[in-house]
């Protein structure tokens, strides 16, 4: 497949369009963003285990049965994808109470919740992706009631599938993050799955292995996301980029 011109850059992600116009390209890029942006740098070879990592979960939730726009890998660092016109809500499940929850409502980061949360949050940049429910949404035509109930039922079929896969590897998925889109009139999982939109925390030293070391600048941000890929594919990542 070819790549053409690029759709659209992200803070991690450029989009390109392909020579099939069923399918975008996706190139994932060592930058980091913190903070709607506010604080940057790079962690070396996040594109590379990004798309890896992402590959790795898109595949088993194929496998599952959870539609998403996952369709190859290109090389190291990029994928090519269904075209999917995103709706712009994040939609975030959590386990453990951590991040901008504990913040908000006062449960100290680590609680374990009573049963999982589902969240919407309205994708504006300028607005700073604020807390939304589903009248917000409807009000600003950003779903329909339909859709806003599929990505709560697939946003919790999704954590399902993760809690235990992830458990079998000694990882606490904390909480994560998913945005869905259109292809061809089908609903389904776009974007990524990586230490970028979730919080992995080791099951038994509760180490965190996640973007959250980066943003408490914590320190050893690339070795953590390493671990991730270690842990999911049993094998130590080699960069061949370098
Ligand atoms: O910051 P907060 O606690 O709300 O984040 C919840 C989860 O959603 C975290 O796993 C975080 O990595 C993810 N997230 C994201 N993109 C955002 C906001 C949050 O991937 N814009």
């Amino acid at each position: 497949m070819q790549r053409l011109e690029m759709l659209y850059e992200g803070k991690a992600k450029r989009v390109y369009k392909t020579d099939h116009p069923e399918c975008f390209w996706v190139e994932f890029k060592d930058d980091a963003t913190a903070f709607n942006g506010a604080k940057k740098g790079t962690i070396d070879n996040k594109g590379v285990l990004n798309t890896q990592i992402s590959t790795y979960f898109f595949k088993l939730l194929s496998e599952k049965g959870v539609p998403n726009h996952f369709v190859s890998l290109e090389g190291d660092r990029d994928m090519i994808v269904k075209a999917l016109k995103i709706l712009m809500v994040e939609v975030v499940v959590r386990n453990i109470s951590a991040g901008s929850l504990s913040k908000r409502i006062g449960l100290s980061e680590g609680t374990p919740l009573d049963f999982p949360i589902v969240e919407f949050y309205y994708k504006n940049d300028s607005l700073n992706d604020p807390l939304i429910n589903d009248d917000h949404a409807r009000v600003l035509k950003l779903a329909t009631p339909e859709q806003l109930q599929l990505m709560r039922q697939t946003g919790l079929q999704v954590n399902k599938i993760l809690l235990e896969h992830l458990s079998d590897k000694d990882i606490h998925l904390v909480d994560f993050k998913l945005e869905f889109g259109i292809h061809n009139g089908r609903f389904m999982l776009g974007d990524e799955i990586t230490p970028d939109t979730c919080r992995f925390w080791d099951k038994h030293t509760g180490e965190k292995l996640d973007k959250d070391r980066f943003r408490r600048d914590m320190g050893n941000v690339e070795e953590a996301y390493r671990e991730i890929y270690r842990r999911l594919t049993g094998t130590v990542f080699h960069s061949d980029e370098s």
